[in-house]
């Protein structure tokens, strides 16, 4: 399976992370290969990262990352016009940030594997309220083109289960697109019934065209949170894919 491999930079922009932040506890949902752990838990942050394709063989995951990047450098290089570059300033550091990323996940995830934990949503098994920040990125709203709105949902109650602050998602945006995903309306009024309001923040991150908004729900002060949610018989993630087709455009 296709894994990404996000860096420590990219994450704290996409998320607006301050030092105050990443001095609180954080979990990474889903982390892929990206680097976000292996840098923030050297800087003292107390982190975990979790994902499907953790487990017995998570260690080839850094080698996967990095054979994926070489063949998205060759794409992002013939197709720059596509992305907007502001952030990136070009292909090279768009590479090397990826590159190196997915070698400090590679090195972390032999060193501290205790940082890395194999889950899926819209389950985790973490307790009530275990951590203060949730950082989701480029999963939810990025492939809702294939994941339907009620596994959002019980996929986002659940991040919310397991926070005691906040959970920030980035993008908002399908990866194919530039337009907000259909039912977010929907679902962050569904949040707001059970008393976690929401806001969208602009960012400054952008590379897929129109994706520079992330999306924090409070979650200081909800209710009980419905415990039976339906979704998650849509989603086998040890079936997924992230391409399908030797044509498809990479996902940013
Ligand atoms: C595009 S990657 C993003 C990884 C990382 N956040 C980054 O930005 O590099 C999407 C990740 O979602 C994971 N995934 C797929 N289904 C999942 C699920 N049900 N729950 C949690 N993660 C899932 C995949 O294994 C993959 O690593």
């Amino acid at each position: 399976m296709l894994v990404t491999a996000r860096s420590f930079e990219e994450y704290r922009a996409m998320f607006a992370l301050t030092d105050k932040d990443l001095a609180l506890r954080v979990l990474d949902c889903p982390a892929g290969a990206a680097g976000f752990a292996a840098e923030a838990g050297a800087r003292g942050t107390d982190v975990v990262a979790v994902d499907p394709q953790y487990g017995p063989n998570a260690s080839r995951l850094g080698r996967l990352a990095l054979h994926e990047i070489e063949h998205r450098h060759r794409y992002v290089t013939e197709s720059a016009t596509r992305y907007e570059w502001s952030w990136f300033g070009g292909p090279e550091r768009y590479t090397r940030l990826r590159a190196d990323s997915a070698r400090a996940f590679a090195a972390d995830i032999e060193a501290h594997p205790e940082r890395y934990v194999e889950g899926a949503l819209p389950q985790l098994t973490f307790p009530e309220r275990s951590f203060d920040l949730v950082l989701s990125s480029h999963l939810l709203f990025s492939y809702g083109a294939r994941l339907s709105e009620e596994f959002h949902l019980s996929a986002l109650i659940e991040l919310v289960r397991v926070a005691r602050r906040e959970v920030r998602i980035f993008p908002v945006v399908l990866h194919t697109s530039d337009r907000r995903y259909a039912g977010l309306d929907r679902l962050r009024t569904a949040l707001d019934g059970l008393g976690v309001p929401s806001r969208l923040d602009r960012v400054d991150y952008v590379f897929q065209p129109g994706a520079d908004e992330t999306l924090v729900l409070d979650c200081a002060v909800h209710g009980p949170l419905p415990t039976a949610r339906p979704g998650a018989e849509d989603h086998d993630p040890v079936r997924w894919r992230h391409l399908e087709g030797t044509d498809a455009a990479p996902p940013p």
